[in-house]
């Protein structure tokens, strides 16, 4: 079904085709604005790689952040009884490259600070882009909508990202206090639902480049994928917490993966190009606009009204790790995932993984 989008930041003669858990929309902007979009890429200029620290909390001692793909990937290849967490395991660097290596940045994360407080003005018509606002609503079936942040992400020749789903909000607790895969693993859980923060992504695409299709699964993790249209200027929005989604690689002549490994950043330089440079100030790999895909994340808070608005910012319902340790727990027992009340963090973490997470298969080159 076509229909014309509401007045606001929305680019002229704009559509949006509904499904019933996503909304494609194209065009997303005018012709100023997507130059403002690309212009503000090219000058903020550097990138660095997703997070790929360790967490530091108690559960998460010697776990990567993104234990739920690692563990994920390594069980998909009959290695789920090696050491998970062992950097030097052969599946580590397919691990990282698939899901830590992504260059990326913040063009806006207000949180709940006002509009005029925007870091980058020129992502102020996507961060109020009207068709996500009043998708986002129709699709979580929240009425109020909170634009909060604009993400870039940048992906070089070879480069891809494996199925996942994002990382999910709590009232109570969050990313720094809590380690992302139990955050995620939660959510697959259906456990803690009620205190769950309903969040809309928009995937923006705004370059043409040859691969780096966006799949995602919005029947589930077993069943077909669905692949974005790929055409500059256009947008999926969806619940990413809950649907699995994922880059495939960007096209590179050698068929090879990218030469990626953690603490490299992505610069764009004055001749136009872009370059993967080491710490030490190596150039890597340089690539032209054309090898480069280019996306940013909208993200929104839906709220059911404004009283669990209200118990976000105020903290009135908290989740506390006792609590959900504790109703983990209790599952874990009940499935016979776990022979104990206390096991160690390991055990723990690969009951939860075991328990509720289970993304499409891994493709790699
Ligand atoms: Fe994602």
């Amino acid at each position: 079904m076509w229909t014309q989008a509401d007045a606001g930041h929305a680019a002229p003669n704009e559509s949006v085709t509904r499904n019933g858990t996503y909304h494609l929309v194209d065009p997303v902007l005018g012709e100023e604005e997507l130059r403002g979009i690309i212009d503000l890429c090219e000058r903020v200029g550097t990138y660095r790689m997703a997070s790929a620290e360790m967490s530091s909390t108690e559960i998460g001692a010697g776990l990567p952040e993104r234990f739920e793909c690692f563990y994920d990937l390594a069980r998909q290849r009959g290695h789920e009884n090696d050491q998970p967490y062992d950097p030097t395991h052969e599946d580590w660097l397919d691990f990282d490259r698939a899901f830590t290596c992504q260059f990326r940045e913040t063009y806006a994360d207000l949180g709940f600070v006002e509009p005029e407080e925007s870091k980058y003005p020129e992502a102020d018509p996507l961060l109020y882009h009207e068709a996500f606002i009043s998708g986002a609503r129709e699709l979580l079936d929240r009425p109020v909508v909170v634009p909060v942040a604009a993400l870039a992400n940048l992906y070089v020749a070879g480069q891809w990202l494996g199925p996942h789903t994002d990382i999910t909000e709590y009232r109570g607790i969050s990313r720094s206090t809590t380690p992302q895969w139990l955050l995620i693993c939660m959510h697959h859980s259906r456990l803690f639902d009620e205190w769950r923060l309903r969040i809309a992504t928009a995937v923006n695409f705004f370059n043409v480049c040859e691969g780096g299709e966006f799949r995602c699964y919005p029947d589930g993790a077993t069943e077909a994928s669905v692949a974005a249209p790929k055409r500059a200027n256009t947008a999926l929005l969806m619940d990413t917490d809950s649907f699995f989604h994922e880059v495939r690689p960007v096209y590179r002549p050698d068929g090879r993966p990218a030469p990626l490994v953690r603490g490299q950043v992505l610069q764009f330089g004055e001749d136009r190009m872009w370059r993967v440079i080491n710490p030490d100030g190596a150039v890597v790999e340089t690539y032209a606009w054309e090898e480069v895909r280019f996306s940013v994340s909208w993200k929104g808070y839906c709220f059911r009204d404004d009283a669990e608005r209200k118990a976000w910012v105020e903290h009135s319902d908290d989740l506390s790790m006792e609590f959900i340790l504790e109703r983990l727990t209790d599952d874990l027992l009940e499935r016979g995932l776990l022979r104990n009340r206390n096991p160690d963090n390991v055990t723990m973490a690969r009951a939860i993984v075991d328990a509720y997470y289970h993304a499409p298969p891994v493709e790699y080159h």
